[in-house]
């Protein structure tokens, strides 16, 4: 057998504790690696954890899981599918939490968190809250009717967040179908892929807050959005008057715990709720999408799946590792 000259032994005792503290005490470099099954040999039971957690926040606010669900598209849309908006801020750092589009609006971070904590029971330091995102995501679509589907697994969780480049990222809800386009299209993602992903508006709620404007000052006119159908902008008007509370709440389609393609349909009759939803009805280039996806369920589905798969790909090839809290780097207390 060949070995290697034992002429430095100082190197020869140190180097596996030298490796041993470069695996443990520094995160990653490269951009993880994802595959199905990941965890099959360090956590097999990590995919029945998630999916059981997010069923008993079902069974308690049926909403909580479409809250979480969101959780994907704020994620991977800011440097990459890494946790980094479940990032806590800390005297040096503005997370993503307070950003325009996340402030008073993301909601059910108590839901990851519970997920993270019975799995560091089982398996610690192993499963990353990157990871229990897109698993918990795909789950919320399973509870709800929707489709199942495998996921790639093997993220890292960032060490940092950003609250401007969320800011400077996420789309606002009154953002048309031509711009909503083009920041998809900045993700490799397709017109298809932008219809069939705004189709997780088939669950959940969203804020007057978020559709004021539309009721009230469209484009600057004064007046409401014209594509509202009008008795769903009387109804609008009664949940949303001037002076309401902004943070009162509205369906995002006419049935928001079931994952279906009822969004597509209120579409095509002018009762999408937010402008963001309602213009890819209007728009000629992205009609088409809704239009086909309002008349056959499966082909949205599968569309959806695969929005979310190449969406779950998104990584920045920043250094990460396995938080043990979801809310903070390892190595940082907990600010309470
Ligand atoms: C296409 C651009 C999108 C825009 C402009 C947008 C905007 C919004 C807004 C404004 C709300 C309501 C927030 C509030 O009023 O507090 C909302 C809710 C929601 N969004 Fe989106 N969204 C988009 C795409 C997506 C995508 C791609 C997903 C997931 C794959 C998603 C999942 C959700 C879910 C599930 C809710 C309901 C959350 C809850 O009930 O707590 N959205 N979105």
């Amino acid at each position: 057998m060949n070995s290697i000259p034992n002429a430095q032994p100082m190197a020869n005792t140190f180097f596996p504790l030298f490796l041993f503290f470069l695996l443990f005490h520094f995160p990653s470099l490269s951009p993880a690696k994802l595959q199905l099954n990941f965890y099959s040999n360090s956590c097999p039971q990590a995919e029945a954890i998630v999916r059981s957690v997010m069923h008993k926040a079902f069974i308690r606010e049926p909403r909580s899981v479409a809250s979480v669900m969101r959780f994907q598209f704020h994620d991977c849309f800011v440097n990459g599918c890494d946790a980094s908006m479940l990032l806590d801020d800390t005297p040096t750092m503005l997370g993503e939490k307070l950003s325009l589009a996340n402030i008073n609006s993301l909601r059910s971070y108590e839901v990851v968190d519970e997920v993270k904590e019975t799995l560091e029971k089982v398996c610690p330091g192993i499963v990353s809250c990157a990871d229990i995102i897109i698993m918990a995501s795909r789950d919320a679509v399973f509870l709800t009717g929707g489709p199942d589907w495998p996921v790639e697994l093997g993220r890292l969780d960032s060490l940092t967040a950003s609250q401007e480049d969320s800011d400077q990222i996420m789309p606002s809800p009154r953002a048309n179908a031509t711009s909503l386009i083009d920041l998809f299209s900045k993700y490799n993602l397709s017109v298809k892929d932008l219809v069939a992903l705004s189709g997780s508006h088939s669950i959940g709620k969203g804020r007057c807050f978020s559709i004021m404007f539309r009721l009230y000052n469209q484009s600057g006119t004064g007046r409401p959005d014209p594509a509202i159908e009008p008795r769903f902008r009387e109804e609008l008007f009664k949940r949303c008057p001037h002076g309401v509370d902004e943070n009162v709440t509205l369906n995002l389609d006419s049935t928001p715990y079931v994952f279906d393609n009822q969004y597509f349909k209120d579409l095509v009759g002018g009762r999408g709720l937010l402008n963001s939803d309602e213009t890819l009805y209007t728009f000629g280039e992205t009609r088409k999408y809704v239009r086909f996806f309002s008349k056959n369920q499966s082909a949205f589905f599968d569309a959806f799946v695969e929005g979310m798969s190449k969406m779950g790909d998104l990584q920045s090839g920043r250094p990460g590792e396995v938080r043990r809290n979801c809310r903070v780097v390892n190595g940082q207390s907990v600010i309470i």
